[in-house]
Formats: structure tokens, sequence, C-alpha cells
């Protein structure tokens, strides 16, 4: 029953126990940097998602095109659909300028309406909430991996479909169900023009130096 005479200690060895104790966690609490603390949402300007200064007027005029495509809403006529998750690119890459992540209010709500379109926000898509895509983790028969965007809206009862256009959304609640779906919110693309305009003959030799010691395979965009 040694246990319980270690409940009954005297009030100075209890008193020692409990200095130790405090003496150890003031230790402690010196060594630790101060909690992490979430600032919230930056206030001021955007600190990103301008051109690059000293651009050439073709360059800048690029950039501008660019951006003008970016936010441009998309119709049917356009190629929007059959499935899709909004109209435009700057629709969900918007905060905290054109090019970077979820605006504070989702737009995937309006836009399951928009147009005369009949969707029903799928169970992930809140107001208040992230932008988001959803990818199944496997296909129907649950061995074979997907992987894919699975878009959440489809175009029908939008004015601008083709008449008789019956595509159907995903059943997102019974692929949650068996545990089949992940999410993403928007990735800032800011910078990627950089990134882009970096050579394809200078990543290929910077992989054969292999000074870094990184390994992979290039995948170039066409
Ligand atoms: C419905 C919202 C939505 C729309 C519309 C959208 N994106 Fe995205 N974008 C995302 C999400 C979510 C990710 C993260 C994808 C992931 O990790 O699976 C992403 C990622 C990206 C990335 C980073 C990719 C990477 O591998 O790092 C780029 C670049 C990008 N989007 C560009 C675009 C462009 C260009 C358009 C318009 C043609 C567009 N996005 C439209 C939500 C959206």
């Amino acid at each position: 029953m040694i246990w319980k005479k270690s409940l009954f200690m005297s009030a100075p060895v209890l008193f020692a126990f409990m200095c130790v104790v405090s003496i150890h966690t003031a230790t402690l609490s010196a060594q630790l940097p101060p909690p992490a603390h979430d600032p919230g949402v930056r206030g001021g300007a955007a600190g990103a998602g301008a051109p690059l200064a000293g651009l050439t007027a073709g360059q800048l005029l690029f950039f501008n095109e660019g951006k003008a495509d970016f936010d441009e809403q998309e119709t049917v006529p356009d190629g929007l659909g059959a499935r899709f998750n909004l109209d435009s690119c700057g629709g969900c890459h918007a905060q905290p300028a054109t090019g970077g992540t979820s605006p504070a209010i989702n737009p995937e709500v309006a836009m399951a309406t928009a147009a005369g379109a009949h969707n029903t926000p799928p169970f992930f898509v809140q107001s208040n909430g992230p932008v988001r895509e959803a990818r199944f983790k496997f296909q129907a028969d649950g061995v074979t991996r997907d992987g894919g965007v699975h878009d959440i809206y489809v175009i029908t009862g939008r004015s601008d479909a083709p008449s008789g256009c019956q595509i159907m959304q995903e059943d997102f609640d019974a692929q949650n169900a068996r545990g089949n779906v992940i999410f993403r919110i928007p990735t800032p693309a800011f910078g990627t023009g950089l990134m882009e305009a970096i050579p394809d003959g200078t990543i290929a030799g910077n992989l054969a130096l292999n000074a870094t010691g990184s390994s992979g395979r290039p995948r170039p965009i066409r």
C-alpha cells in the first residue's frame, strides 16, 4: 500500500515538492518563446499582386492583359462547364489582391444559382468559409487512385446552357460518407510569372549540376 502512504505527505514535504514544481515551471516559461498568436487579417495595402517595377511597356501590357483575363467572368459559350467550380480565376484567387487566395465571402455560394442554375452548394461550401475545391481519393471501385478535382457545380438550368442539358451535380455527401473527399483552398499565384520566366534549359542545367543535392524530373508546361 505504498501508494496510499504517498497521499499523506507531510506539509513541509508537500511544500518543498510544490516549490520544485513551480521553480521548474518558471524555468520552462523563461526558455519557451511566447505562445503563438494569430494576428488576424492584416490591414493596410496589399503587399502583393502588382506588376514588378521597371517592366517594359510590352511586359506591362502583357501583365494587364493577363490580369484582365484572370478576372473575366466566363459563360457557357466561352467554355464554362459542363461541370465547373466558378466562372473566373480571380473569383477564387482574390485576397489580398488578384492572384491571391480566398476572399472573405466565398463566391461559390452565389455561383450555385447564378444565371438560373439550380445547384445546391455542397456541405463544405459556406459563405464565411474558404473557397474549397474537392478531390476524390479513389475512383468508384474504391481501389483505383483518383486524386483529381471534382467540380462542385453543373451548368444545368443556366440561361446560357444548351437546351436539354441534364447533367447532375456530384453526390458529395455520399462521397464524404465513404471518406473519399479531400479539400484544397486556393494557393496564391503571386510570383509564378517569375518562375515561368526561368528558361527550361536553366532548370535542366541545374538538375544536371545537382549542386544542391536535389533530384527529380522537370515537368514542363506545354
Ligand atoms: C474554384 C476556385 C478556383 C478557381 C476558379 C481557380 N482556382 Fe486556381 N486554385 C484553386 C485551388 C483550390 C488551388 C489549390 C489546388 C490544389 O492544391 O489542389 C489552386 C491552385 C492554383 C495554382 C497553383 C498551382 C500549383 O500547383 O502550385 C495556380 C497557378 C492557379 N490556381 C491558377 C489559376 C488560374 C489561372 C485559374 C483560372 C483559369 C484558376 N486558378 C481558377 C482554386 C481555384
